[in-house]
């Protein structure tokens, strides 16, 4: 029957719980060789420089950047002392054409520093040389604070000549070029790191960062014996299965979103949990599905074919609990696809699944992660806050909830409390540039 054959089809997307705990073991055994390994591994472990998280005692005006998953933001933040510690932040948000993310370097550096002039002249501030803290969303090998070098583009960028270069320095050539207006910029961090400052500062007992949208990604404080310093690690999780760990859960689907990726064989871990991906893997199952005569009558339509056409917002439109049947099918018209009824309710299933696989993963990570931490400090029991930022977490009906409870279940000798990001990971970079000017005695 056809709902045997659905089944049959959604199964190896539905992983039991010591499959998880394989996959958990497995992120553990990637942490621990990234940390070890002076040479290339899947999980980079890359040092990011930031040895605290803020102690509330941070003062003074900053400039902060913020190239994310989708958008580039500009901010200013004002952080004030008094009874209550207050912020204050004033920000715009810019797209990144797509032109613009797989042009040349130069064109992506000259278009970020238009849209800094911009907003500083919107702001009224062109002329005060701020110090700024800039954060990118990519795997960077830092040897400072303040220089990156990009190890290679992931999500949907790839601007030529980046990759081994100092994107720190290409910003400043950027804003040099341009010759109207003058930054410092102090401070450099990945995403993740940006958004555990931030929460950090809300709550000391957050020591892990984690972001779950377009991409996919883990930091936490690394301390690991008396010796060692203590250090915010970017673990780049995302690059697990890269070594063909993963291969035993992989569908069919998955390989093949992995072949039409800009980087086939990159990213295996964050292709199963990400926004940039899931609906991917959503449409492979409907195209298999649809030639199998199980859905849309068997007609593989222009719509069905388009890569792309299932954004995270759509995936979580259709999985509110909220809507009716009726307006899943308006969705999947506006998405040119011509649904019955009896279609509607397995293209739900098919979101269902693939999104819900993506939170358990995720939630098996950061159970490594967390127990990770809780052996570094020698207890038995760890009460821990995770700063979280993405829309996958943010606006998903049903993956922050499912992430949560895999983790409950995974990490048990762990208390994990996540806590959303107020104001992006701009504030943590602006909280960290702070440090380092209170540093060097300004
Ligand atoms: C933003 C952070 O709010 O979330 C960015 O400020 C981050 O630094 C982004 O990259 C991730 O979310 P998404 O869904 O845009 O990938
Ligand atoms: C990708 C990037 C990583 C970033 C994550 C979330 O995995 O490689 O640096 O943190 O996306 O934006």
């Amino acid at each position: 029957t056809r709902r045997k054959q659905v089944d049959e089809t959604l199964c190896p997307f539905r992983l039991s719980q010591e499959q998880l705990l394989l996959v958990k073991s497995r992120m553990r055994a990637g942490l621990e060789a990234g940390l070890e390994s002076e040479g290339p591994s899947a999980i980079k472990m890359l040092p990011s420089f930031v040895y605290h998280t803020p102690d509330g005692t941070e003062r003074g005006k900053y400039l902060a950047l913020d190239l994310g998953g989708t958008n580039f933001r500009a901010m200013l933040v004002k952080f004030r002392k008094g009874l209550q510690q207050s912020t204050r932040l004033y920000h715009k948000i810019y797209t990144v054409p797509p032109e613009i993310m797989q042009g040349t370097g130069e064109e992506l550096f000259d278009h970020l520093a238009e849209c800094i002039s911009d907003f500083l002249d919107y702001m009224g501030i062109k002329k005060a040389r701020l110090p700024a803290g800039f954060t990118f969303s990519f795997p960077c090998e830092q040897t400072a604070l303040d220089t990156g070098s990009l190890v290679s583009w992931t999500k949907g960028y790839k601007a030529t000549d980046c990759e081994g270069h100092n994107v720190v320095e290409m910003l400043r050539e950027a804003i040099k070029r341009r010759n109207d207006f003058d930054l410092d910029i102090e401070a450099f961090v990945n995403d993740t790191v940006g958004t555990m400052m931030s929460c950090a500062y809300e709550d000391p007992q957050c020591g892990v960062g984690l972001i779950a949208g377009t991409g996919s990604n883990v930091c936490y404080m690394e301390e690991r014996d008396a010796k060692t310093q203590r250090m915010c690690i970017n673990t780049e999780w995302g690059g697990l299965g890269d070594d063909g760990s993963l291969d035993d859960i992989i569908t069919p689907f998955d390989v093949e979103v992995n072949r039409n990726s800009v980087n086939p064989g990159k990213q295996r871990f964050e292709k199963l949990t990400s926004g940039m991906y899931l609906g991917e893997v959503v449409r492979q199952v409907l195209l298999d599905l649809t030639r199998g005569g199980l859905l849309f009558r068997g007609h593989v339509t222009e719509a069905l074919k388009t890569p792309g056409i299932f954004e995270t917002k759509y995936l979580s439109q259709i999985e509110s609990d909220r809507l009716a049947l009726l307006q899943v099918r308006c969705i999947l018209q506006q998405l040119g696809l011509d649904s019955n009824c009896d279609d509607s309710i397995i293209v739900k299933e098919v979101c269902g699944v693939v999104s819900r696989r993506a939170a358990q993963l995720c939630g098996a990570g950061m159970a490594a992660v967390v127990d990770k931490i809780r052996e570094n400090r020698g207890l038995d029991h760890l009460d821990i806050t995770v700063g979280v930022d993405g829309a996958l977490y943010k606006l998903h009906p049903h993956f922050s909830q499912i992430l949560e409870e895999t983790t409950r279940l995974l990490a048990p000798q762990c208390d994990v409390t996540f806590m959303p990001s107020e104001e992006g990971s701009g504030k943590g970079a602006a909280l960290i540039t702070a440090v380092a000017l209170q540093k060097q005695g300004m």
